[in-house]
C-alpha cells in the first residue's frame, strides 16, 4: 500500500479523504508521522500556504505530502477575507465573531457574490501540483441553519435556496470547494 501525509491534525478532514482515496494509499496524519510543528502559513495567497504545508513535510520528514487551504473571497470586499477566512475578526480563529464581522461588513452592500476556494498542493519527490475547487454563491443578509461550520450559515450556494448550514454533510460535499479540489487530487493519485 502506498503512504502519504495529508498535512493536518483535523479527524474529519483525515477521515473524509481516507474514504475518498480507498484502500490504495495509507493516509497519514502529522500526528502519525510524529509532527507537531507549527507550520507557518505565512504566504498570502491559498496557493502559497497549501505548497508551504506540502512542502514543510516533505524536506523536514521524507514523505510525499498533500496539504490544503481554503479561503472565503467577497467580491464587493476585494477578495477577503481569502487567505485570512480563519482569523478575519482575529487571531483566536472564532467563528461566530468571522461571521459577525462579515455580515457587518456588507451590511447594505447589494452585490453580495461570493466564492468559496480550496487548493491543494501535492508534493511527490521533487514535483509539486496544485488542484483547486470553487463553489460559487451569495453572502446571506443573516445566519441560517446549524450544520457545518466557519461562514456556513450564511454561505448560499448558487442554485440552491438554503445555506450550506442548512444541508446535510453529503449534499455539501458533493458540490463544495473541498469536494471538488479532493475529487481532483482522486484523479492525480490514480
Ligand atoms: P482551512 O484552510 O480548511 O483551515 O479553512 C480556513 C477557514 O475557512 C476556516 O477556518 C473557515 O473559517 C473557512 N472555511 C473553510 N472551509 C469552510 C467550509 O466548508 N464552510 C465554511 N467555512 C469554511
Amino acid at each position: 500500500m502506498k503512504e502519504i501525509v495529508f498535512a493536518t491534525n483535523n479527524k474529519h478532514k483525515l477521515e473524509e479523504i481516507r474514504r475518498i482515496l480507498g484502500a490504495a494509499y495509507n493516509v497519514l496524519g502529522l500526528h502519525d508521522i510524529g509532527c507537531d510543528d507549527d507550520i507557518p502559513e505565512t504566504a498570502d495567497t491559498l496557493e502559497g500556504n497549501a505548497a508551504i504545508k506540502a512542502r514543510w513535510v516533505k524536506e523536514k520528514y521524507g514523505y510525499d505530502c498533500f496539504a490544503d487551504d481554503t479561503g472565503l473571497e467577497v467580491d464587493a470586499l476585494g477578495g477577503r477575507p481569502g487567505v485570512y477566512s480563519a482569523r478575519y475578526a482575529g487571531p483566536a480563529h472564532d467563528s461566530a465573531a468571522n461571521v459577525a464581522l462579515l455580515l457587518k461588513n456588507l451590511a447594505g452592500v447589494e452585490n453580495r457574490r461570493a466564492r468559496f476556494r480550496t487548493v491543494i498542493a501535492l508534493v511527490r519527490g521533487d514535483d509539486m501540483t496544485l488542484v483547486d475547487g470553487t463553489v460559487e454563491g451569495v453572502i446571506t443578509r443573516s445566519l441560517h441553519g446549524d450544520n457545518g461550520f466557519g461562514y456556513d450559515p450564511v454561505f448560499m450556494p448558487e442554485g440552491h435556496d438554503v445555506t450550506f448550514a442548512e444541508m446535510d454533510a453529503e449534499a455539501k460535499n458533493a458540490i463544495s470547494h473541498r469536494g471538488r479540489a479532493t475529487e481532483k487530487l482522486r484523479m492525480l493519485l490514480d
